[in-house]
């Protein structure tokens, strides 16, 4: 294809993700913003393949291959799985720059001199060691996702000294590699496969010394580095697009990682550090100290339900789970019209993933307009008659706030023990993500309601 036609869908598609980041930043523009990410991808495509000269059998091949995979994926998964695909599919993007990385060093056609050379070979490098620590992180990731590793952070005595030497090894390295690539004769490649080990270590070692509660901003954090890993390959391959497009990912992925800290209230830089949020196995405040637990039937839930006229809803992972939120959407008609005033308050950290009780609530068709953020609701609950707790756990405790021990002290949490009554719905008294016990459960105006939340919901609608 003339190249002028091809830049010119390179400037089209970008633009078309920039329309696409925007878009999805809102729940009412976000099918649309999902659209011109679809178009901007088909036209990228359809411009890199028509631009190719050689070899386009084994494209087409690898496209269907990939694609069918990515199909089959995306049709399988279960909505609760969502975090763990993303964190493998985050996996892939790392190991792509790391082969390219290798396949473009080893490609006896680039004929790079002198300051090129040596630019050419740092964005080698650093497109690698990106993509390499990309790569086994997101794979820890997944495995803590999936309960396949343990929760429990991997706290190495001196592990912060650990990195500091890792990342003046990968320094020492880059020159080693620079000087013996500059003088020729193939040479360069045991320094790079010295950094590919290194940065895998690295990648490992951050991700497994992070705890249970704070593994969103985890995954927020190395999708902003597979878009940085992407964009280092776009300056190596002199691919524009994929500059541009990696730039993108890897800038929202930062700005979602430093709101994910906020309302985490961890420290951005503790977390790169790895092993942030975590005690050193100190008591909390809060074990040992629990009182009674106060069990009701949905008929009583009812009926409390009935008689309130502020109610709020605070979903959790659990309603992702017991896919409940189309029966949660039904009780909410009913409320509304015996004019009790329904709303929900969204957690920024609820459920697995970013954004996941929003994306529930929007498939019931949950009226944007009675769903609110942490931020705007918190204060409103002095003057809340029911808040239901619906599947949730960590987001609801109150140690975070009264026990400096907690492994999740000092995270914001939804205050729903200072409305008149909380009731909880979950099936039994186990801990959340973080493994934390909830003194909530055992307040006074707190009411639980044992069983899966589907089907506690449904006897409660039946009732109402
Ligand atoms: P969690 O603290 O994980 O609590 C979920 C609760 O739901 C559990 O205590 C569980 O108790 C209950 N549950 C599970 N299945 C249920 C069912 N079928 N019916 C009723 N209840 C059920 O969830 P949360 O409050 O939403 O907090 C999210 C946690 O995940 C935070 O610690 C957060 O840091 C972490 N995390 C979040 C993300 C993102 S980006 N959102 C990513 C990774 C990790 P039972 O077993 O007793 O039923």
């Amino acid at each position: 294809m003339n190249p002028g036609i091809v830049t010119a869908s390179y400037i089209g598609a970008t633009i078309l993700f920039i329309l696409a980041l925007g878009g999805l930043s809102n729940q009412e523009s976000a099918r649309r913003g999902n659209l011109y990410g679809i178009i901007g991808m088909t036209l990228a495509l359809l411009a890199t393949i028509s631009s190719v000269t050689g070899n386009v059998a084994i494209l087409v091949g690898g496209l269907v291959v990939g694609g069918s995979i990515g199909l089959i994926l995306a049709k399988r998964v279960q909505m609760t799985e969502m975090p763990e695909l993303v964190a493998i599919l985050h996996s892939l993007v790392g190991m792509a720059a790391v082969l390219v990385g290798f396949a473009n060093f080893l490609d006896p056609a680039t004929h790079f001199k002198g300051v090129e050379l040596t630019i050419h070979d740092i964005e080698t490098y650093l497109g690698i060691l990106i993509g390499a620590v990309t790569f086994s992180g997101s794979i820890i990731a997944f495995g803590k996702l999936s309960g396949k590793i343990t929760g429990n952070p991997m706290l190495l005595p001196g592990r912060h000294w650990f990195n500091l030497g890792l990342l003046l090894a990968t320094i020492y390295v880059c020159k080693m590699f620079v000087d013996q690539s500059a003088a020729g004769h193939g040479g360069g490649l045991t320094p790079l496969l010295i950094m590919t080990g290194i940065a895998l270590l690295f990648g490992i070692h951050m991700v497994m010394a992070i705890g249970g509660a704070d593994m969103p901003v985890v995954v927020s954090m190395l999708n902003s580095y597979s878009g940085w890993a992407a964009s280092a390959t776009g300056f190596m391959l002199n691919n524009d697009l994929l500059i541009v497009t990696g730039a993108l990912v890897g800038s929202s992925g930062a700005i979602l990682s430093y709101i994910m800290c906020r309302a985490m209230n961890r420290k951005f830089l503790s977390v790169i550090a790895g092993g942030f949020g975590t005690t050193s196995g100190a008591p909390t405040a809060e074990e040992g100290e629990q009182g009674e637990v106060v069990a009701l039937e949905p008929h009583e839930v009812a009926l409390l339900l009935k008689d309130s006229k502020e109610v709020m809803i605070i979903p959790g992972y659990g309603m992702a789970v017991a896919q409940a939120q189309h029966i949660v959407y039904e009780i909410t008609k009913k409320l509304r019209e015996k004019k009790v005033n329904v709303r929900f308050a969204i957690h920024p950290v609820a459920g697995r993933m970013p954004g996941h009780m929003n994306v529930l609530l929007a498939e019931a068709r949950v009226p944007y307009d009675i769903v609110f953020e942490m931020d705007e609701i918190n204060e409103d609950f002095p003057d809340v008659d029911v808040s239901i707790v619906i599947g949730a756990n960590d987001i609801v405790n109150p140690s975070a706030q009264t026990d400096p021990y907690s492994p999740i002290a000092g995270m914001p949490v939804l205050e729903c023990w200072k409305s008149q009554t909380t009731i909880v719905l979950k099936r039994s008294m186990a801990t959340g993500y973080a493994g934390v016990q909830n003194p909530l459960f055992f307040k006074e105006n707190t009411r639980m309601l044992f069983g899966d939340a589907g089907k506690s919901l449904d006897a409660v609608y039946k009732e109402l």
